[in-house]
């Protein structure tokens, strides 16, 4: 039995506290080491560990805990516009690095973690959860298995009612929202898309083009709900509903929704369409040629039966697995591919392609949704790169 890897995290806000009792139940590390430079945060961060008898060193900067050199890879879940800076650190450090997800301010940041991953050589691995969720992983597998055709067509987002969230004025986010227009959390939608259609895989993103609607969602939220929020007379820059149309080298075309000021329930909106048939995730269900009649859906409980994924057939829950599983599979993912010095089941190519999407929707919507062109992060690569799958 390998001796579990030292492990540190950084950033302690609500996802990387809440992710601790996640992490304790990851068998294969040791939690060695916390840090943020937000003293209260850490030492909450410390107690809810040591309830688990766990104590790691605790760290108000994360140099420090570069500069003692005794942790094996990294966490990073701080904030939208510190993960590349802070990653690109650990990096240079040659520490294993994983961060959690989020858009690019800027094409320059993602090609800036590409080139610091490509010339140091350590392991990076995004931590989007999304593409270990247990429908969007049975999709994965249908359509390895052909069930579902050749796919043609993509439906993604990230529809999420964060009002009251975004009304919190001490909220990183919040200033990203009042600001930025566009799609502005693409990866949860955009990464298990481009997991099934092999995105720098043989096949690539080209082209982005977005359009917002109008942004009333906050102010009409702020008068009937909230009408003493300092934020309520300041104008939202971001669309309500953010759509962008992307086309891929091998013709498929993906349509991307960010949803987050409008009154609705939770969905990632996933609809993967082939020749054959498709998967709802608006439906929860399944339609296929030959299996289904005319007009009839299967729903996912029963299908599930049939496609369920290879990593979900293993997996048993627990109650510290956050969002049904899918964060406890993919923080397991990145230290089993440490451990064994594999390739990263999410990498840094995937990585800075999906972040991306976030700085080049906001160019196309200022110009009216003319077509941004993706860039290859691959350096043509992806030419030559095999589909390989998540484990
Ligand atoms: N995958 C998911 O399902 C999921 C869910 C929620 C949040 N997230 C992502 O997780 C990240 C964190 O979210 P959050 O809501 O906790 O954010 P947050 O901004 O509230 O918290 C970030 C924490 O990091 C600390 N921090 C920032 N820079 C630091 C630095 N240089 N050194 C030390 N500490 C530093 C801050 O003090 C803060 O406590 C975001 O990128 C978010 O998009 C992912």
């Amino acid at each position: 039995m390998n001796q579990p890897l030292r492990a540190a995290i950084v950033g302690l806000g609500p996802r990387g506290s809440g992710l601790l009792p996640t992490f304790s139940m990851v068998k294969e590390i040791s939690i060695t080491a916390i840090c943020d430079f937000d003293e209260e945060l850490l030492q909450k961060g410390a107690a809810l560990l040591a309830e688990r008898g766990i104590h790691p060193k605790l760290y108000l900067d994360y140099h420090e805990l570069i500069a003692q050199g005794n942790i094996d890879l990294v966490y990073v879940i701080t904030n939208w516009n510190s993960h590349i800076p802070v990653a690109i650190d650990f990096l240079r450090a040659a520490i294993p690095t994983a961060t959690e997800v989020c858009g690019a301010a800027s094409v320059e940041a993602c090609w800036e973690l590409v080139h610091e991953q490509e010339r140091t050589g350590t392991p990076f691995m995004f931590l989007e959860n999304c593409c270990y969720g247990r429908n969007e992983m049975a999709v994965l597998r249908m359509v390895r298995e052909g069930v579902m055709g050749h796919v043609v067509y993509a439906e993604c987002g990230y529809c999420h009612d964060l009002r009251s969230a975004l009304s919190n004025p001490a909220r990183r986010r919040v200033k990203n929202n009042l600001r930025r227009n566009g799609d502005l959390y693409p990866t949860h939608g955009i990464g298990p898309v481009a997991k099934i259609l092999n995105i720098n895989r043989g096949n690539r993103l080209l082209t982005i083009s977005s359009m917002g609607s109008a942004a009333l969602g906050m102010k009409e939220y702020f008068e009937r709900n909230d009408p003493e929020n300092p934020l309520r007379k300041e104008n939202y820059a971001c669309a309500d509903v953010t759509s962008s149309l992307i086309k891929c080298a091998n013709g498929e075309l993906i349509m991307m929704r960010h949803n987050v000021f409008l009154p609705r329930p939770y969905s990632r909106a996933l609809t993967i369409q082939g020749t054959l048939g498709l998967f709802s995730e608006e439906k929860d269900a399944i339609h296929i040629d030959g299996l289904h009649e005319h007009e009839e859906w299967e729903k996912m409980d029963s299908a599930l039966k049939r496609y369920e994924h290879p990593i979900w057939q293993n997996y048993s829950a627990s109650e510290a697995d956050g969002h049904g599983g899918m964060d406890w599979l993919v923080m397991q993912a990145f230290a089993v591919a440490v451990r064994d010095h594999a390739p990263m089941p999410i990498d840094v190519y995937d990585a800075a392609t999906w972040m991306s999407l976030t700085a080049l929707s906001e160019q196309s919507t200022a110009l009216g949704g003319m077509p941004q062109i993706i860039p290859d992060f691959t350096s043509g690569r992806w030419t030559e790169r095999l589909p390989e799958d998540l484990f």
